[in-house]
């Protein structure tokens, strides 16, 4: 079964580039742009990774990305996880940005997207490997300050596929951000949000009534609502299940306890994903070999999950029928 998911071409719906920021990488940079960080080894930097909670982590993974300064440091942490998409049999990725978290600290918009977007023409023409941008707003900072990224993102529409939601999700419900995901999606924007990690489902709710999502990103609160269950099954929302996040950030105590196998079962769009590999222990075959050690998954269920992965994903209908 190991050598059926590694053998198996993917996509990859669920992956944020500076969760990709591997320990080595970030000590090298952090001594390169002579930026402080609170580690003295590479060592150090990973016994830290050791969360709580979705909180515990973000304030790791911000404190973190604080050593990307230049272009060529996000081209070269996408180039980092272009050669991960290479070793899982990644053949077409839709990677998730957080502009805020690097214009807060004084680094230009067009400097964080022009070096990832290097890298992923880069991976076009040397791996073949397809890809997306999609730009997250940061859901525990304002509307207003969502409302002033989005129009420094316009400059570059021609490259940003989608518009997302990500960060503290507790207290922070879509509803805060309706009026610029309107707004993004008369623009002609794909939407998607992370709803249903940790809160319940009424997120799940305002992320498809008021933001009206293509996909929900993580969605496994949806279990707790027969009534939810039902319409995502109906109108086959995908949900961008993330294995080993929700196990290190404690949403279910073990693999044995996630759901993804129910939501499977009751022929949910469900896709696996890897969100941060570099701080979750591990790139989306590892998510997919720790479901098959802990939960009764068949061969047909592997290759459903990954014909999902295209399924759910925003390339063309013409592309889709070639991989499908
Ligand atoms: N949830 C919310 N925000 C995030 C995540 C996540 O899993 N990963 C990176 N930012
Ligand atoms: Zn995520």
């Amino acid at each position: 079964m190991i050598d059926l998911i590694k053998k198996l071409p993917k996509a990859e719906l669920h992956l944020h580039i500076e969760g990709s920021l591997e320990p080595e990488l970030m000590f090298k940079l952090a001594k390169k742009n002579k930026i402080d960080i609170p580690y003295k080894s590479i060592e150090e930097i990973k016994k830290a990774y050791d969360f709580s909670n979705l909180q515990s982590f973000l304030d790791i993974y911000y404190a973190g990305a604080a050593v990307l300064i230049t272009k060529e440091d996000f081209y070269d942490m996408t180039w980092a996880y272009i050669k991960k998409c290479v070793e899982n049999n990644i053949i077409h990725t839709e990677i998730f940005f957080d502009p805020q978290t690097h214009t807060k600290r004084g680094i230009s918009f067009e400097t964080v997207i022009l070096g990832i977007k290097q890298a992923l023409d880069d991976a076009k023409e040397k791996y073949g490997i397809t890809s997306h941008i999609i730009m997250c707003f940061l859901r525990h900072l304002s509307q207003e300050d969502a409302f002033k990224t989005f129009e420094e993102a316009l400059v570059f529409k021609n490259i940003i596929k989608g518009i997302g939601l990500d960060s503290s999700e507790i207290g922070h419900p879509p509803s805060k951000f309706k009026d610029v995901f309107k707004k993004a999606k008369e623009e002609g924007f794909e939407i998607v949000a992370h709803a249903g990690e940790e809160a319940d489902v009424s997120y799940i709710y305002e992320a498809l009534d008021l933001l009206e999502v293509k996909r929900i990103d993580h969605g496994v609160q949806a279990i707790n609502s027969k009534e939810l269950l039902k319409r995502l099954k109906e109108e086959q929302i995908p949900l961008t299940v993330c294995p080993n996040s929700n196990i290190e950030l404690k949403v279910f105590n073990s693999y044995k306890e996630h759901n993804i196998k129910k939501l499977l079962d009751y022929n949910l769009l469900v896709t696996v994903n890897s969100d941060d590999p570099a701080y979750f222990k591990g790139y989306l075959n590892q998510n997919y070999i720790n479901l098959v050690d802990n939960l009764e998954l068949t061969d047909e269920d592997i290759i459903q999950l990954v014909k999902n992965s295209f399924k759910a994903s925003f390339i063309s209908d013409e592309l889709k029928e070639k991989y499908l």
